[in-house]
């Protein structure tokens, strides 16, 4: 039977480039997506950006540019990583993009429809200087328990306390610095505390295969008892007010969906938005019993799709996911690699330095497994599992026959085999379907083991038949040609079997071999006499110097002195036109009313004092200046400013930034120097 299948990724949030634990999650669904299609199945796999949201709307006003501006130009990005490591969604959207704006209201219209939607006032801190309420993570304060400063509104990073935001000690708010006021404002909440929504997710997440053991208990200990022993969910508060960058709510004025309320929607208007690029009505596929629906997603992000999800969609009157696929993170050698900080392995360093895209798919596949456990990225066993496995164990099997065939009998395979290469490759043939099931449950770790056993079994083939001392021997030509065509049509099963993992290379393969492009039947069936192309060598062994240079640290800019490029070149004609005089401060003060002035009193010489406004307050005290020494532009125009006229300007050095380096130095001359004196 053909199965219609429609698979997603989480969407990332558009507010960075992605890091390699986005790669491996698109990399696991990719896998078994391609597996699907190889058994012929129909498969739509989309994804899309998570736009919304208050950081992505603080981000992009820190950058300076409007959230839809800052998300499109993070999308614009998302190309090189998808296409450079293979990854083959059919369509990338946006959560901003109308088909979710339209969904989102659609699927909350029919919630307060079905009387799960209620309104209630809560009490938040809200910034008065930025006018808008703070989310937790942008309130901070002195931790109630142990007093550290500057802890999150949540949890405290000294003492580990969890409190709420409204407990802290001396709040600020991390956005402007103000003291948060507690105001009320309405909010609406997705009602998942009535009894209809515990007994549908009772019923919906025990659903035997729907979801893994490991998330099947930590479900359990979502659904909290109460006093009484019921069973009981909170509600969901699903609204923010403005300023938000997100979907209105219907019927309000200033109030949007909360992020997650909309992210997932996004999966919908991502098909939606596909199908109406090639013709197909979405409606007609979802409402179709035999789809199913899959969501490949972080063990961090279970809670919002396998309770707020289903019962949004069911309550909505939807079809509801019939599998939730989550995984572990992806550490580097033990580390946890931050979502956030997304240290570590740089996904287009990889590519950058030249390691192969499909080294990390195989990397990323052989320790994959259908359970929630973090995986680990470890550069020895990358490399050794590279170059001994994947080229030292399959790639060679090709490379030892290859030659012979091409050389000896024209590329041509023997039609018969033998009795010994039959046997062997009955037994490739017949690993098929249980190597389909692993792949199919996800086992790709076990997957990949059997494949790499059968060509364990192909290289004994070779060493057992020496086609390399076959072929210095007379009349051993049939025998030489029978272990060779063994050996590629033991190759072209294997490349069946990793097909899916690497589809780049079976390409290759395909092309080399002159087949079709390889379905997974095609692994029961033989080539027989058939004629292949020359071999050209299909890939490379990992160098150890390239992991090394994925890892070091990135080479440091060119230095720019003082933090600033040097200005264009001048010869000493320009440079003569600026007469510099040492000068005695005289006398320096305070200018009332500016912050930055110093009112300086500067003898050069001239039998006249001269009156220079400096800004130098930040780095002098008037009293430490007077009586030095400094040099001066004695020949710039007199500038009228708001305090008087300036005669002048002393020379300081300073850094490039000054808000970011505070460093303000006024020059002064050797001992012995006297006023009037020229520069030059
Ligand atoms: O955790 C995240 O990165 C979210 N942007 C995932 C959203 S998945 C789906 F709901 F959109
Ligand atoms: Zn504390």
């Amino acid at each position: 039977m053909r199965r219609k299948l429609f698979v997603t990724t989480a969407l990332p949030y558009a507010n960075a480039p992605f890091h390699i634990g986005h790669m491996m999650e698109y990399i696991q669904a990719d896998i078994w997506v391609r597996f699907q299609r190889m058994q012929g199945h129909e498969v739509h796999f989309v994804c899309a950006d998570d736009a919304h949201g208050a950081p992505i709307m603080i981000a992009a006003e820190k950058a300076g540019k409007t959230p839809q501006a800052f998300v499109a130009e993070i999308a614009a990005g998302r190309k090189p990583y998808l296409d450079g490591f293979h990854i083959g969604f059919d369509n990338w959207h946006s959560t901003d993009g109308p088909e979710n704006h339209e969904l989102a209201q659609d699927i909350y219209r029919a919630l307060r429809k079905q009387g799960l939607i209620a309104e209630r006032t809560i009490e938040q801190f809200f910034d008065p200087v930025k006018s808008m309420f703070l989310p937790d993570r942008y309130i901070k304060g002195e931790c109630p328990k142990c007093g550290a400063k500057d802890q999150y509104g949540d949890s405290c990073e000294v003492c580990g306390a969890v409190y709420s935001p409204t407990e802290l000690k001396n709040p600020y708010s991390a956005l402007s610095g103000a003291t948060p006021v507690l105001k009320s404002s309405a909010h609406h909440f997705f009602q998942l505390s009535s009894q209809r929504c515990i007994d549908f997710l009772q019923q919906w997440t025990a659903t035997p295969g729907r979801l893994q053991p490991e998330v099947l208990n930590k479900i359990r200990e979502w659904f909290a008892a109460d006093d009484a022993g019921h069973v009981t969910l909170a509600d969901w508060d699903i609204s923010r007010d403005a300023p938000y960058f997100g979907i209105r709510i219907p019927d309000t004025e200033d109030k949007y969906f909360y992020v997650w309320l909309d992210a997932p929607v996004g999966y919908l208007a991502s098909l939606k938005n596909y199908f109406g690029k090639i013709g197909k009505d979405v409606e007609t596929f979802l409402a179709d019993p035999a789809v199913e629906q899959v969501h490949f997603i972080g063990k961090d992000i279970a809670y919002f799709h396998t309770l707020f999800w289903p019962a949004m969609l069911h309550f909505s009157g939807r079809k509801t996911p019939d599998k939730v696929y989550v995984h572990g993170f992806i550490t580097l050698g033990g580390d946890k690699m931050s979502k956030s900080r997304g240290t570590g392995l740089s996904p287009l360093k990889y590519l950058e330095v030249g390691l192969n895209a499909e080294w990390l798919r195989y990397y990323i596949a052989a320790k994959l497994n259908a359970r929630v456990e973090d995986i680990d990225f470890n550069p020895e066993d990358f490399i050794a599992r590279i170059n001994s496995d994947l080229v030292g164990k399959y790639i060679n099997i090709a490379s030892r026959a290859a030659g012979f065939l091409a050389k000896r009998f024209g590329g041509k395979l023997s039609g018969d085999l033998g009795v010994e290469g039959r046997a062997l490759l009955d037994g490739l043939r017949n690993a098929s379907a249980g190597i389909r099931e692993l792949y199919e449950e996800r086992e790709f770790g076990k997957a990949l083991r059997e494949v790499m056993l059968l060509a364990d079994r192909v290289n004994e083939y070779v060493d057992r038949h020496k086609p390399w001392e076959l072929a210095k021997q007379q009349g051993m030509d049939a025998a030489l040609h029978d272990v060779c065509s063994t050996c590629i049509e033991a190759f072209r099963l294997l490349t069946v079997y990793l097909k899916p993992v690497m589809p780049a290379l079976a390409a290759q393969v395909e092309a080399f071999l002159k087949v079709e492009p390889l379905e997974w039947h095609d692994a029961t069936r033989a080539l027989g006499a058939h004629t292949i192309g020359p071999y050209q060598h299909l890939m490379q062994r990992v160098d150890p110097k390239q992991v090394d240079a994925l890892f070091e640290a990135p080479a440091a800019a060119t230095p720019t002195p003082g933090g600033e490029p040097l200005a264009a070149e001048i010869g000493i004609d320009d440079f003569a036109k600026v007469d510099l005089r040492l000068a005695k401060i005289v006398n320096a003060e305070h200018v009332e009313g500016s912050d930055k002035l110093l009112r300086l009193t500067l003898d050069v010489g001239e039998g006249r004092h001269r009156n220079v406004f400096s800004g130098i307050k930040s780095a002098y005290k008037p009293e430490d200046l007077i009586g030095k020494m400094t040099v001066m532009v004695a020949n710039l125009a007199p500038r009228k400013m708001k305090f008087g006229v300036s005669e002048g300007m002393v020379l300081a050095a300073s850094h490039a930034d000054e808000k970011a380096h505070s460093g303000l130095y006024v020059l002064e001359p050797w001992p012995g120097a006297v006023p009037g004196l020229r520069v030059r």
